[in-house]
């Protein structure tokens, strides 16, 4: 979703802004701006892909040592040069970027209008400028705090005039922001990648925390200015960790970091004949918990449908999973013994930080699996465990999703160790097997070469099924959602036995069904399932482990992967379907690391 950055130094902002977006770019955008200020404010903004901008900028005098830059992913109103940030209030000397949805838009518009203001976008964005500039009285800092609070819904912001120079006001409410605290120059951004180049270190904003940001001086306060202290989190990552290495996408790259990065989540947590003790849980924290609700939008809520089972199978506690969307809605029955697990890659997803407050309000205990330190969802649960996946810069999840499925392994040993479910020697052989996981995907990667070819083969279809039963219906899930978001090839996961109530109605000859068999209890009614549309003439691809022998003839292509448990299965299936799908992508020419209408960070509802 929308990024933003902000730069106030001894430097050149045009560049250092126009930079700072392009980090920021896989977040999902569809036009991109930036305001310069030199006594007065340049503004320049271009519809469609950064490189417009950059195009645009050279034919502007863009010197200047204050600035604010933005990457729109529209809500209201269409992509366009107009509809795009920075806005500029009448006098065109107040200029704001927003990420983040002004509910009451409508209703500030509409005063707005009685008072003269003239509007020249279809944005909500555009009242902030506009109020800033009523509400200014000399005190730039008092007339954001006094807009703030007259706005309802989230909102980052980042604000300069050029009736004060010499400073950048921010702020944040549900949506996400940062400060870089540099030498002589200071930053503002949505995302750590952005600044990275120039700092690594960085305050990390609280909801209605307000920035005073000059050249030499941060300052934070709250609404009646009070000034709070914060402690200077060094990021733990470097420049090169948010680079593509080497590799042509951020896709492929990740999806290659995925053993090392399943490392880091194991790491310091899993050890071979020890309890599982996790970060800032005591003992008695969660031995209370009756039941468990994990709440996840996307690949995160298939990550959610893996941990169901592993929780369920090894601690006997039950589990419903639900979209967080839907979850918050609906008036789940909670109460204090029910724990609310969130799981969210970059811990700002509007919908999961949503059910988490709600979760609250009940009284649950709340544990955020996500991989973001400092995200809105690790401050606001009351228990977090970071995957340490590393910077997930390409849209389609690969790493943090196999890295979440890790992070519900370790939780549902942890929820276990305690309780007599199962036997002991089944946890520890679970334990053992989870660390060799790092190994085995090392392993699943050498089906690259199959998946290409497989790839080429069936890049043309326009539609994909994806089959399994058990976990493996959970990866045919991520599988397929992998493919349709990155290639455009509508695509649907069934469960094996479902196909006949309704579905296999769909399959004729040539139909491309993908079949996940990788569990010795569920492989014969599997296979009497791949049976059925095999009749029907489907086109059969099987990923199997590689210790199943006697595999029949119904596949047309295999794909084996190394031999685990069932219930650690998730791990290495998915990766030869997160390669196919991004070599059906390459073969179709689609911008891997950046589909169509996706965003990285959902920060609207
Ligand atoms: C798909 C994908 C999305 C995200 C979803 C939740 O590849 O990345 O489905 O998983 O938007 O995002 P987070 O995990 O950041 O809450």
């Amino acid at each position: 979703m929308c990024g933003i950055v902000g730069y106030i130094g001894k430097n050149g902002a045009k560049d250092i802004l126009l930079d700072g977006l392009s980090k920021l770019e896989y977040r999902g955008y569809d036009s991109a701006g930036i305001s310069v200020l030199n006594k007065k404010i340049t503004t320049v903004k271009a519809k469609g892909q950064l490189k417009n901008l950059v195009s645009k900028c050279e034919k502007v005098d863009l010197n200047g040592n204050v600035g604010i830059g933005h990457t729109r992913w529209a809500t209201h109103g269409e992509p366009s040069d107009i509809n795009s940030h920075p806005h500029l209030s009448m006098s065109g000397k107040i200029s704001v970027v927003h990420n983040g949805i002004i509910e009451n838009y409508e209703e500030l518009k509409s005063n707005l209008i009685k008072d003269g203001v003239k509007f020249v976008s279809e944005t909500d964005t555009e009242v902030l400028p506009h109020l800033i500039e009523k509400n200014y009285n000399g005190d730039l800092l008092d007339a954001v705090i006094k807009t703030t609070k007259a706005l309802k819904g989230s909102y980052a912001l980042g604000i300069i005039s050029e009736d004060e120079p010499d400073k950048i006001i921010a702020v944040r409410k549900d949506s996400p922001l940062i400060v870089g605290l540099g030498n002589g120059e200071n930053f503002i951004a949505s995302d750590i990648p952005a600044i990275l180049k120039h700092t690594k270190e960085v305050y990390l904003l609280n909801d209605n925390e307000f920035v005073i940001l000059k050249k030499d001086s941060v300052k934070l306060v709250d609404f009646d200015k009070n000034e709070i202290k914060r402690d200077v989190y060094k990021v733990d990552f470097d420049d090169t960790a948010a680079q593509k290495g080497g590799f042509d996408h951020f896709m492929i790259k990740e999806i290659y970091e995925q053993p090392q990065a399943i490392k880091s989540t194991l790491n310091a947590r899993v050890a071979k004949g020890e309890k599982i003790v996790l970060d800032n849980i005591g003992a008695d924290d969660l031995k209370d918990i009756s039941r468990v609700f994990i709440v996840a939008c996307g690949t995160a809520y298939h990550a959610g449908l893996v941990g169901k089972t592993a929780i369920e199978r090894l601690s006997g506690i039950p589990v419903d999973v639900d979209i967080a969307s839907e979850f918050r809605y609906r008036n789940p029955i909670l109460d204090k013994n029910t724990l609310v697990m969130v799981i969210s890659q970059s811990g700002e997803t509007a919908d999961t930080l949503a059910a988490l407050r709600l979760a609250k309000e009940h009284g649950c205990k709340t544990f955020a699996i996500t991989n973001v330190v400092g995200s809105s969802v690790s401050r606001e649960a009351d228990f977090v465990f970071y995957t340490h996946a590393g910077p997930e810069i390409a849209v389609a999840s690969t790493k943090a999703y196999i890295t979440q499925l890790i992070a519900l392994y370790i939780f549902a040993l942890y929820m276990a160790q305690d309780k007599n479910y199962v036997e002991k020697s089944v946890l520890e052989d679970v334990k053992s097997e989870l660390l060799t996981l790092p190994e085995k995907v090392k392993e699943a990667l050498k089906t690259d070469d199959a998946a290409k070819k497989i790839a080429d083969d069936i890049y043309k279809e326009t539609d994909i099924f994806y089959l399994g039963r058990g976990l493996d219906y959970a990866v045919a899930m991520e599988g397929s959602l992998k493919l349709k978001e990155i290639s455009y090839i509508h695509s649907e996961p069934y469960a094996g036995g479902e196909l006949k109530h309704g579905p296999i109605a769909l399959i004729e000859k040539g139909t491309v069904v993908i079949a996940l068999n990788t569990n010795n209890e569920l492989k014969g009614k599997m296979e009497s399932n791949i049976k059925e549309v095999v009749t029907r003439g489907a086109y059969i691809v099987g990923i199997l482990p590689e210790g199943f022998t006697d595999i029949g003839e119904s596949y047309d292509k295999i794909i084996k992967i190394p031999d685990t448990i069932p219930l650690l299965a998730p791990v290495t299936a998915v990766v030869p379907l997160q390669l196919l799908s991004y070599y059906v992508a390459i073969k179709k020419g689609c911008n891997v690391d950046k589909p169509r209408n996706l965003a990285k960070s959902v920060t609207v509802e």
